[in-house]
């Protein structure tokens, strides 16, 4: 690496032969709200998601769970969704221990990645806006070059995908187990469900699964129609990672005004 490489990851300023500019930005538009945006709510999501994760309470409100406990794997857990595994210590919130996966996903998910790049790292915070910092390696070094394993996140997300709606699809029942009603929690736990399955299959990986890796789209006719379909979703993935942590956040919430007896549920049939 010569010239162009080493004064390049200077100070994150004018790379050579460009004119020297003394200022941070030129940009004269408020570029600064985006990730202040992005900061404020992804800190009440991370504020809100972590207090009612070690709660441990308030999850269950049959036939409903909160997806922040589901799958619930521990004999401990309050309700009776899930087959359950083992009896942890009654200290350890049943969230805890699936709690690395949806983290994971979100953590390493390429969209995500570039909002906290931007708005926590400032790196850079905005397009023509010099960042901070006076090296750049990308993801090349420990730890960012852990990103590579969002891959095996989205997996483990498909199968809590399926899970959420085994979850949903109990809410088709009432609160002593019959089948054949439905509530506004039947409906806020099927809307978060969809919601997280379409930030999966639109992931980036996903697409990469679906039509990756093949030198004749016209071999593979099937693969080609689904990666067309998974691309047209992955145009929007920020705004399904946006609205997924909205419905899942609120479908929590929603069980926790259930579980709390704030409020009862609404019952359509
Ligand atoms: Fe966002 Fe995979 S890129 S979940």
């Amino acid at each position: 690496g010569s010239g162009a490489v080493s004064a390049g990851r200077g100070s994150g300023g004018p790379a050579p032969r460009r004119a020297t500019i003394a200022a941070r930005t030129l940009r004269t538009d408020r570029w600064w709200v985006q990730p202040l945006v992005t900061v404020v709510v992804l800190l009440l999501f991370i504020a809100y998601s972590t207090f009612r994760a070690f709660q441990n309470a308030y999850y269950s409100a049959e036939p409903y769970i909160s997806p922040f406990y589901s799958p619930c794997i521990t004999t401990r857990c309050e309700g009776d969704s899930f087959p359950e595994f083992f009896t942890g210590p009654a200290w350890i919130s049943p969230a805890i221990y699936i709690l690395v996966l949806p983290l994971g996903i979100r953590l390493t998910c390429y969209y995500y990645r570039k909002a906290y790049y931007r708005s926590f790292w400032l790196s850079p915070p905005a397009c023509a806006v010099a960042e901070p910092h006076r090296r750049y390696t990308g993801e090349t070094r420990f730890p960012l070059v852990g990103q590579n394993v969002h891959r095996y996140f989205l997996y483990a997300a498909l199968l809590f995908n399926v899970i959420l709606f085994y979850e949903a699809v109990r809410g088709f029942r009432d609160e002593t187990g019959e089948w054949g009603h439905m509530g506004l929690g039947t409906l806020i736990l099927l809307v978060n469900a969809v919601m997280l399955f379409l930030y999966s299959v639109s992931c980036h990986s996903c697409r990469h699964i679906v039509g990756g890796r093949l030198n004749s789209f016209s071999k593979h006719p099937l693969r080609y129609r689904a990666w067309t379909l998974v691309s047209r979703l992955n145009a929007r993935h920020m705004q399904y990672a946006w609205i997924s942590l909205f419905t899942v956040a609120f479908a929590d919430f929603y069980v926790f005004l259930l579980a709390t007896g704030t409020i009862t549920d609404l019952r359509f049939f």
